[in-house]
């Protein structure tokens, strides 16, 4: 596979898996045009995934890519550095967290939200205003953010780095609720144990005591109406979704994380919360990618918070 043929397959998964539906991924405002440079090209519909920094062409053939769910120069001097120590060449760098120009552009995944709600049945359109006015402070955060850091050390490394964002976010957040619904879990405490038989969820658990908690509710309660919507949407929307999800009917919230603010108020009313754990969720969806890059001939080597969970089919 080429860089460009992993950034095509990644956004081709990340679309198939969206919650929104292919229709209005595809309509989404923020569109950009990824050029292979002999003369093939596809839309890219996804602002926080694309290409980082390269030194070389998107044609180049990826034999080997370090995959992480942090990247910054720290973990691209230590990876160059066993590189030269295995006799390993390293012909990608691909992050899970937007790095670069593309931090610079997550915000604008945030209204994705407002689709994603309502593939779950959840209506926040009249609360676009405040998906708007996040979107503000987001931007100003960004004026005070050294955005070129990453390129600038990747120009004197000569190597590539691409991050890949939503699209595997998107996987990972079909793969559990898919699982989730199968299982059809009765209690809050059911799902967590269900969630654990999740390798990347276990491993977590086992090594490093992170692992699938109630943060809002009781384990004996019933998990209800759920959504998944907190596990993607590049970062976290409003505090007005919650009261809005609890009165259109969603008994519980499984997410990977969320702030202290949004905690608070789903527990002020009373909305169920499961928290599955950062690092273990966002392996799962690069997991699932990998295993498509790996039997392209990719070998994948695992950094930063990224635990490698093979699987044959999903
Ligand atoms: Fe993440």
């Amino acid at each position: 596979m080429t860089i460009y043929d992993i950034l095509k397959e990644s956004v081709r998964e990340g679309i198939k898996n969206d919650f929104r539906g292919e229709q209005k991924t595809r309509n989404s405002i923020w569109k950009e045009i990824i050029d292979s440079g002999d003369g093939r090209s596809f839309e890219n519909r996804y602002p926080d995934t694309g290409i980082v920094a390269l030194s070389s062409t998107l044609t180049k053939q990826v034999r080997r890519a370090v995959v992480g769910i942090d990247i910054g120069t720290a973990e691209i001097l230590a990876m160059l550095q066993w590189s030269q120590k295995e006799g390993k060449e390293i012909d990608l760098f691909i992050g899970h967290h937007p790095e670069g120009r593309l931090n610079g552009l997550m915000h604008l995944t945030l209204h994705s939200h407002i689709e994603n709600l309502l593939a779950f049945g959840v209506d926040v359109r009249h609360l676009e205003d405040k998906f708007d006015n996040l979107i503000e402070d987001l931007k100003l955060d960004i004026l005070s953010s050294n955005i070129t850091q990453i390129h600038d050390s990747i120009h004197y490394l000569d190597t590539n780095y691409i991050s890949i964002h939503s699209p595997a976010d998107n996987i990972g957040a079909r793969f559990v609720y898919e699982y989730v619904q199968k299982k059809q879990p009765e209690t809050l405490q059911n799902t967590i144990d269900t969630m654990l038989e999740i390798e990347e969820y276990a491993h977590y658990e086992g090594i490093n005591i992170i692992s699938p908690t109630i943060i809002s509710g009781e384990p004996d309660a019933p998990l209800g109406k759920y959504t998944f919507t907190d596990f993607v949407g590049g970062i976290e929307g409003p505090v007005e979704v919650y009261p809005e999800m609890k009165k259109q009917g969603i008994d519980t919230v499984i997410c990977m994380h969320l702030t202290e603010k949004a905690i608070d108020r789903c527990r002020d009313i009373g909305l169920q919360v499961i928290s599955t754990g950062h690092m273990s969720s966002d392996s799962i969806g690069l997991n699932l990618l990998c295993d498509t890059f790996e039997r392209e001939g990719v070998e994948i080597v695992p950094v930063s918070g990224f635990v490698r969970v093979q699987r044959k089919t999903h």
